[in-house]
């Protein structure tokens, strides 16, 4: 029997464990494969005694439907600059990818499905010019990678978002106020995009498109002119003023030099106050709740049939590779391809325009 190694790695996402099942499923149905997972990213193979799980269809019954991740995750194992311990106490990084393909192998994995977003597919390219038979499959619900038309986990985060601001819709027409909701979205805007549109908002304000705050409170006036309005904006964590930068702190982490954003949605009301905003404002930070729970039912199937593709890649040794959902259907595309470009909201795509026209303002 063959042995399949299946990981997951950097911030989790719905649909994890689906692809997982998909995985698990699909092997068993060939009598050729043992699939195994590492725990935390590639942690469970670094880590002495490993931490690797076999992965049965009793240990993946009915994982589809829950969030998370059965083999758990981190954003501090990237083996291309992995934290160590230095004599004096002080911590740096070093590249230990040579020796992790080497323990792979030694370990006698025939092959690696590295279920993760850009970073983690960067990580899976370097590995595969070392050798090792790798097979990525894209994750992230921000929706930033450019080789997929979209990502599992996506359209739950907007479905979490949309229902949030359902919610701030009733209480801010209650009280005339206006309702700030920041969500996720590092350098790409489609959450906050498709929850603008999906839940009506009068403003969307995203990393790709610098905001003025002059024209957000003209806008804001124009809707308290006749008297009592209420007003509804969706900000992106990666938003920023134009000239300014994002909002949060630089990571502290070894090994994790990921900016913790946050803030851009409390920068902007105390902003607006001080300019003389006609209304009270309140903010509200949805945070990780975006990247829990149960998958909606798209994100179930599109991470179930990733799952059961990067095993058929697998499979028919197609190494190198990353599942890829196009033109609704799906494909595979070289790793180097899958991360040669990032999916920022293209300035003319048609949603940017389908809000201009239903009057939702970007700030600009
Ligand atoms: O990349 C996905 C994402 O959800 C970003 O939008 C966000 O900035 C980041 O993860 C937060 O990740 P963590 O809190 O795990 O560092």
């Amino acid at each position: 029997m063959k042995k399949l190694l299946v990981l997951t790695g950097g911030g989790d996402c719905p649909g994890l464990n689906a692809v997982i099942r998909g995985i698990v499923k699909a092997a068993s149905q060939t009598d050729e494969w043992k699939v195994y997972g590492s725990i935390e990213a590639f942690n469970g193979v670094i880590n002495e005694p490993n931490e690797i799980v076999r992965l049965t269809n009793k240990k993946i019954q009915g994982i589809h439907v829950k969030g998370g991740t059965i083999l758990k995750t981190t954003n501090k194992g990237n083996p291309l600059e992995f934290p160590i311990k230095k004599k004096d106490g002080t911590w740096g990084t070093k590249n230990i990818s040579k020796d992790l393909v080497k323990k792979i192998k030694k370990l006698g994995f025939d092959a690696v499905i590295n279920i993760g977003g850009d970073g983690s597919q960067k990580i899976s390219q370097a590995l595969y010019e070392k050798g090792l038979n790798i097979v990525g499959v894209p994750k992230t619900i921000d929706n930033d990678l450019s080789a997929t038309d979209v990502t599992f986990g996506f359209s739950t985060a907007v479905q979490i978002a949309t229902d949030s601001f359902d919610k701030l819709v009733t209480t801010a027409e209650s009280h005339h106020r206006v309702m700030i909701m920041e969500v996720m979205g590092r350098d790409a805007g489609w959450i906050a995009l498709h929850t603008a549109i999906a839940g009506g908002a009068e403003l969307c304000l995203i990393p790709e498109i610098p905001f003025d705050l002059k024209v957000i409170l003209k806008k804001i006036k124009k809707r308290y002119k006749k008297g009592k309005g209420f007003v509804n904006i969706v900000i992106a964590e990666g938003a920023m003023e134009k000239g300014g930068e994002s909002s949060g702190e630089q990571a502290t982490d070894v090994g994790d030099a990921h900016k913790k954003l946050a803030g851009i949605g409390n920068y902007l009301r105390t902003r607006l106050e001080e300019m003389g905003c006609p209304a009270q404002i309140r903010t509200t930070t949805l945070g990780h709740i975006q990247r829990g729970g149960t998958p909606i039912a798209f994100d179930r199937i599109l991470a179930s049939s990733m799952g059961v593709k990067a095993f058929e890649l697998v499979a028919e040794k197609q190494f190198g590779k990353m599942v890829a959902y196009q033109n609704y259907g799906l494909t595979q595309v070289t790793l180097e391809e899958a991360v040669a470009t990032y999916n920022h909201v293209n300035l003319d795509h048609y949603l940017i325009k389908t809000a201009r026209s239903l009057g939702i303002s970007f700030g600009d």
